[in-house]
């Protein structure tokens, strides 16, 4: 029982490898004389037969460092066939059927019986995880189909923290950036003490300005801060790290009083001018 297993397995590695070979010879890095037109009615004529990928739901993915990552196969006219992964990087077996092949522990194949979706999960990506990912599907011969892992590292960051202070009644502008995004984050969310917060609210005077690129930048602002605005605030990129900032409102001069107060300094410096003038004049 386990020879035969582990003729089934070696067999399934040679078919991996087999795969591999082809899909080196499809991408050109092997040089090999077959041109496209030959090859495709090939394919097609097996994809009505047998099973066959539906790529539009097996696509590349960009996953962040740490954060678990799904690669989807779907696999349609599946039949008994089994379904393999393996990575191209040292030509790894990672999984057979839902059966993790590989010592590495984070790879998993899941799979619903309702459903046409093998899906690689590794748990932990490292960005040495990047790379390419082959599903396989055990028919003779074998097809398959690959995909590109890319694991990033995002930074999140919100200028002037990790604690800020800010005059009561001014506005607070809060500048989060986000780097190294794969691309710009779909969504940018801002909370305050845990709160989404909501820019349409009664308060007013709270709006967002999101300028998408390279690097991504979010500026919150706060109109006339009293001091239920302070607290914590989390800048949530959808695809990047949170970052928090604790704002204190200080209950310091108004600026009223304070536009009043250069007011004032600005009258006695005229009034001193006038005392010199005077003093001047009189000597
Ligand atoms: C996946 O990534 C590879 C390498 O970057 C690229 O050649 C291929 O076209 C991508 N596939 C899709 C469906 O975007
Ligand atoms: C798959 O099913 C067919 C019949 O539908 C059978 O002939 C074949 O041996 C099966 N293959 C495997 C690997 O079980
Ligand atoms: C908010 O601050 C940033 C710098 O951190 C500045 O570039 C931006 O113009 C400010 N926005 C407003 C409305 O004051």
């Amino acid at each position: 029982m386990k020879t035969s297993l582990n003729i089934l397995s070696k067999r399934l590695f040679n078919r991996a490898l087999y795969l591999v070979l082809v899909f080196e010879m499809a991408s050109g890095s092997i040089d090999h004389k077959v041109p496209d037109e030959t090859i495709s009615p090939l394919i097609e004529a097996t994809s009505i037969r047998g099973p066959y990928f539906d790529k539009t739901a097996s696509k590349n993915i960009t996953a962040l460092v740490g954060h678990t990552a799904y690669l989807n196969c779907r696999v349609r006219n599946l039949g008994n066939r089994t379904v393999s992964w393996v990575r191209h990087r040292g030509i790894h077996l990672l999984t057979v059927g839902r059966y993790t092949y590989t010592s590495d522990q984070r790879f998993q194949a899941i799979h619903s019986p309702q459903t046409e979706d093998w899906t690689l999960q590794i748990r932990y990506p490292q960005i040495r995880d990047s790379g390419y990912y082959e599903c396989q599907v055990g028919t003779t011969p074998p097809i398959g189909h690959a995909m590109v892992l890319t694991v990033v590292e995002p930074i999140t960051t919100i200028i002037g923290g990790p604690d800020m202070f800010i005059n009561k009644g001014s506005t607070m502008n809060l500048t989060c950036i986000i780097k190294h995004s794969p691309e710009p984050p779909p969504l940018i969310y801002w909370t305050h003490d845990s709160k989404e917060i909501n820019y349409d609210s009664v308060r007013g005077g709270v709006s967002v300005i999101t300028e998408k690129g390279e690097v991504t930048t979010s500026y919150l602002l706060v109109q006339r801060a009293t001091n239920t605005d302070s607290g914590k605030y989390t800048c949530h990129p959808s695809n990047a790290n949170p970052h928090t900032v604790v704002v204190h409102v200080l209950n310091g001069e108004h600026p009223a009083a304070m536009q009043k107060g250069s007011k004032l300094s600005l009258k006695s410096s005229l009034s001193l001018l006038s005392v010199c003038l005077v003093l001047f004049i009189s000597t």
